[in-house]
């Protein structure tokens, strides 16, 4: 990657998606397989950045000299990303983190009673990790994703604003979730364009490229 385009830098991405418990052997969790953030987390430290990766739980090779944290549930990425977050200059958010958890873990496993009825699963909101490092006094510069199945450029502006994000990154992709390739809508204030098709190695070296850019004239 020449030039080392973010040379000097530290950029902290969260990848992969989240696991909720229900009880000791059941969880909620989603099909992101964590490739694009891998690749990304590749890309800036190949573009000469200091790279923290806090993964949830993917099946993904350690890329060669980054920093990886593993978690599963949705707060310990957020308990892992916030202390660090202000000592980085990006943090890049493609993690798939579970909007809600069960309010309780079960300690046992949740058995039939024999009565026919399920059971009934309270669930609780999760911290809004991105937002929350947005909120920050002096916040990294912030990049967002968006999975969005119709009107994905409304959706993805009007996310970005309401996160107070200043990029935020549109799947263009029907299923992109496991996918070696992916197509991408890059929205900020100035509007929107379109990276096409591309492996997501490819893409992340892209996105590395736009998001140095956008550093420079912060
Ligand atoms: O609100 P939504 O989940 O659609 O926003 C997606 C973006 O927000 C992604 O960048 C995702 O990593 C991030 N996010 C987060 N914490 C959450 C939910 C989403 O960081 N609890």
């Amino acid at each position: 990657f020449e030039p080392k385009v973010l040379a000097g830098r530290r950029v902290l991405v969260t990848a992969g998606p989240t696991f909720e418990a229900i009880d000791p052997v059941r969880g909620i969790t989603n099909h992101s397989s964590g490739k694009m953030g891998f690749a990304l987390a590749q890309a800036a430290r190949e573009a000469g950045a200091e790279v923290t990766l806090v993964a949830g739980p993917v099946s993904l090779a350690t890329p060669r000299g980054l920093t990886r944290i593993d978690v599963d549930s949705a707060q310990q990425m957020h308990d892992a990303v916030l202390p660090l977050a202000a000592a980085h200059d990006v943090f890049i958010a493609t993690a798939a983190v579970a909007d809600w958890r069960p309010a309780a873990v079960q300690t046992q496993k949740i058995k039939k009673d024999g009565t026919g009825r399920p059971p009934a699963i309270e669930m609780v909101e999760n911290p809004d990790i991105l937002a929350a490092v947005a909120r920050l006094p002096v916040p990294p510069y912030c990049v967002g994703f968006a999975a969005e199945s119709h009107d994905l450029l409304a959706h993805a502006q009007a996310k970005r604003q309401r996160k107070g994000i200043p990029l935020i990154v549109g799947n263009l992709g029907p299923a992109t979730f496991g996918q070696d390739d992916n197509t991408l809508l890059l929205v900020d204030e100035a509007g929107h364009r379109e990276i096409p098709t591309a492996s997501k190695r490819q893409l992340g070296r892209e996105l590395v490229r736009e998001i140095a850019e956008r550093l420079q004239h912060r």
